[in-house]
């Protein structure tokens, strides 16, 4: 795959979290570290970093820069729990951070009774691991992907599902990058995706420095694109995948299935098993992040509607799993009926 999605949306280096600052995209490529756990906190409301597997990622290391700054060693087992819950509570839709954050604690507990120094240096090591194990697994579904992207075919996507969304390669996004590699012609359409516009900033930006050809529309377009004939397959990541296959992910996916099943055009959703939540019966029961008004009420620095409008700002919306055509992860390409099992073990 090409240089461009070798950046590292976050990464782990000396002593601190670095982060490509993807509210800076894409006027300015700006790196910055994080030292603390409030910073990496911070820059996930903030979304700094976003996407839901790069989130996981952040909160893993941000969670061993907590315990590191742990003054004295009183109880550190209740330090680490505390910081699991802070962290978590950052943002609640995408279950790659509560995972991670499990995860984490898991290997903790694992190293009880070991000195301190044993202790943090596997708790470090375990972040690392969910690091690279996330870029092995964004490859592989990608090569999944990749075999479903045919000559002369055009793609919808929406928000960003891509490298900056991830360890690197992305999800949905990860697919572009081997059909390229493979040859294949083929044609993405990226919604700008209301109100953070992930879809302007950072797909537009992604996949035209990767060299994709890559054409911008607003989202009230894409039945217009779709219409047209333009577009043959949808591919979008997901944030939570529930045990009956519902899936949340960025506001406006739904809206886009719904548009896809009127045209006939098929709805892949790819993410990593880390995405899938079997603690979760259907989709009713993902938590919604809503995010404030002045996402949607100013544009660009200025204001766009009245003071004091009422606004409503989910940042997420679930698609029922009956418009979803498959799930890819890295276990395959699964087709209904689902056993979400199944696509856990692959
Ligand atoms: O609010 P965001 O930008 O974090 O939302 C991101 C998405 O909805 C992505 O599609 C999803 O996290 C998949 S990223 C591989």
């Amino acid at each position: 795959m090409g240089e461009s999605t070798a950046f590292r949306s976050v990464h782990f280096q000396g002593h601190s979290v670095v982060l490509l600052d993807q509210t800076r995209l894409p006027e300015a490529v700006v790196f910055i570290e994080l030292h603390t756990i409030e910073d990496v906190y911070q820059a996930i409301r903030e979304m700094r970093v976003r996407g839901a597997p790069a989130i996981g990622i952040a909160a893993a290391y941000g969670l061993w820069l907590g315990m590191r700054g742990q003054p004295g060693a009183a109880d550190l087992d209740a330090a680490l729990d505390r910081h699991v819950r802070y962290l978590a509570n950052a943002r609640p839709t995408a279950v790659n951070l509560e995972w991670a954050l499990q995860r984490m604690r898991r290997n903790w507990m694992a190293t009880h009774g070991q000195e301190r120094s044993v202790r943090f240096a596997a708790l470090i090591e375990e972040a690392r691991a969910i690091e690279q194990e996330d870029e092995v697994a964004n490859r592989v579904i990608g090569e999944h992907l990749a075999d479903l992207i045919k000559e002369g075919m055009g793609i919808l996507t929406h928000c960003n599902a891509g490298a900056l969304a991830t360890s690197r390669y992305g999800t949905a996004l990860a697919g572009f990058y081997v059909a390229k590699e493979r040859g294949v012609n083929f044609r993405v359409f990226a919604d700008e995706t209301r109100p953070v516009l992930q879809g302007a900033r950072l797909t537009a930006w992604e996949l035209m420095h990767a060299g994709v050809d890559v054409t911008l529309i607003c989202d009230n377009m894409a039945a217009a694109v779709m219409s047209q004939g333009k577009v043959q397959a949808v591919m979008v990541g997901a944030d939570r995948i529930a045990t009956n296959g519902d899936v949340a992910n960025k506001i406006g996916t739904h809206g886009v299935a719904v548009l896809a099943r009127h045209f006939g055009i098929p709805v892949y959703v790819a993410a990593p098993t880390s995405t899938v939540d079997l603690g979760i019966a259907d989709g009713t029961l993902i938590p919604i992040e809503e995010r404030k008004a002045e996402e949607v009420v100013v544009f660009n620095g200025r204001r766009v509607a009245p003071e004091d409008v009422n606004v409503y700002n989910p940042a997420f919306d679930v698609t029922p799993h009956q418009l979803i055509t498959a799930i890819v992860t890295e276990n395959g390409v699964f087709y209904p009926p689902i056993d979400l099992r199944q696509v856990l073990v692959g």
